[in-house]
């Protein structure tokens, strides 16, 4: 038997219908959708508007479609991680109420927090229970409410961002299918470039935080985009050099979705097609930790078993990284 490795075998996603378009946006910012679309390549973005429901709602509904289309149980999930920057409440985690609203009992469930990088780290996280033998089924589920975050006055942040959720279903493979290596980087000394002031134990909300604006989501967006650009695009040439992969090997980069142009920054330097690139950024927007997995879903007719695939993500802290994983099936 070979060594036990961590494998995708079921994807869903859910993103709310609600759309906003950036000549809605337009109406009520000096912006424009020339300006949007060409500096960032989005479109439009999903808005969940019933101001009842947030993170954990989007990634209920994305584990019940997936129970749904698996046959699975909810009593057969034996860990659930989520993947957010835009948590519930701030206690207990969001993982806590996904596994309330989709009747998870038999799982112990957290929240990993490494903002746009989240779901990358999750996985590999979930990777190691499985190849320990730990766990024999985990959820990793990205979800983000990012309109929860937004000032939508600040026309240099609100335009970038949009809420969905995204889930996978990771299972033991013997036979070489799964995540096969990854590479996790954090630098933070970045993380005042991107980030929220206040809401936290250092500076709880007050009157002032709140008329400040300081529970909105902070960019400076121009940093951010050098060192997205560098690093999104080092991780992924690093971790193909180190198994020895070229663009050839390669069947899809499955990159998360902030912006069109750190994308084909990322496919140019490792000598990628852009027809082998998941991109629908121009759809959702960033919906942060969601992002790979809404792409994996849209794309998952696409991905054939025994393809080589490549997700890399860069986010605030700052982190990021890289995985390269062999997919395990096709869909009939
Ligand atoms: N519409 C019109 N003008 C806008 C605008 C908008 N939505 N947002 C910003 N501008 C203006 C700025 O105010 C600035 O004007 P000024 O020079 O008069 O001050 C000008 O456009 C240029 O801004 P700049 O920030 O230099 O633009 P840019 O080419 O760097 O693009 C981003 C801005 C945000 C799209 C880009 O910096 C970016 O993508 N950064 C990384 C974002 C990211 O990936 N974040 C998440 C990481 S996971």
């Amino acid at each position: 038997m070979g060594k036990i490795q961590a494998a995708i075998t079921a994807v869903n996603a859910w993103a709310p219908d609600s759309r906003l378009t950036n000549d809605d946006l337009a109406k009520t910012l000096d912006t424009s959708d020339e300006w949007i679309s060409s500096r960032t390549g989005i479109k439009e973005r999903r808005i969940l508007t019933d101001k009842n429901l947030g993170t954990s709602d989007m990634a209920a509904n994305a584990i019940k479609g997936l129970f749904a289309k698996t046959k699975l149980s909810a009593d057969d999930i034996d860990c659930l991680i989520c993947a957010t920057a835009t948590p519930d409440v701030v206690f207990p985690s969001t993982a806590c109420a996904i596994a309330d609203k989709t009747n998870i009992q038999n799982a112990f469930c957290f929240d990993v927090m490494a903002a746009c990088s989240g779901f990358l780290y999750s996985l590999v996280t979930a990777a190691k229970y499985i190849e320990t033998g730990t766990c024999k089924k985990v959820l990793v589920v990205g979800a983000d409410k990012m309109s929860a975050i937004l000032d939508y006055a600040d026309r240099r942040t609100c335009v970038l961002f949009g809420d969905g959720a995204g889930v996978v279903l990771l299972e033991p493979s013997t036979e070489g299918y799964g995540i096969i290596d990854s590479i996790l980087k954090c630098d933070g000394r970045g993380r005042h470039y991107l980030h929220m002031k206040a809401g936290g134990s250092v500076k709880p909300a007050s009157h002032e935080t709140v008329e400040n604006k300081e529970h909105f989501v902070y960019q400076d967006g121009h940093t951010v985009f050098k060192y997205a650009t560098k690093n999104m695009a080092d991780v992924t040439a690093d971790v193909m050099a180190r198994n020895h992969l070229t663009a050839d090997d390669i069947a899809w980069l499955v990159p998360h979705q902030a912006n069109k142009r750190i994308i084909e920054a990322t496919a140019k330097r490792v000598g990628l097609d852009e027809k082998k690139i998941t991109v629908n950024i121009n759809k959702y927007g960033n919906t942060t930790n969601a992002s790979i997995p809404l792409c994996l879903w849209e794309w998952e007719k696409q991905l054939k078993r025994d393809d080589n695939l490549i997700l890399s993500a860069f986010g605030a802290g700052f982190t990021w990284g890289s995985i390269y994983m062999k997919w395990g099936y096709s869909t009939p």
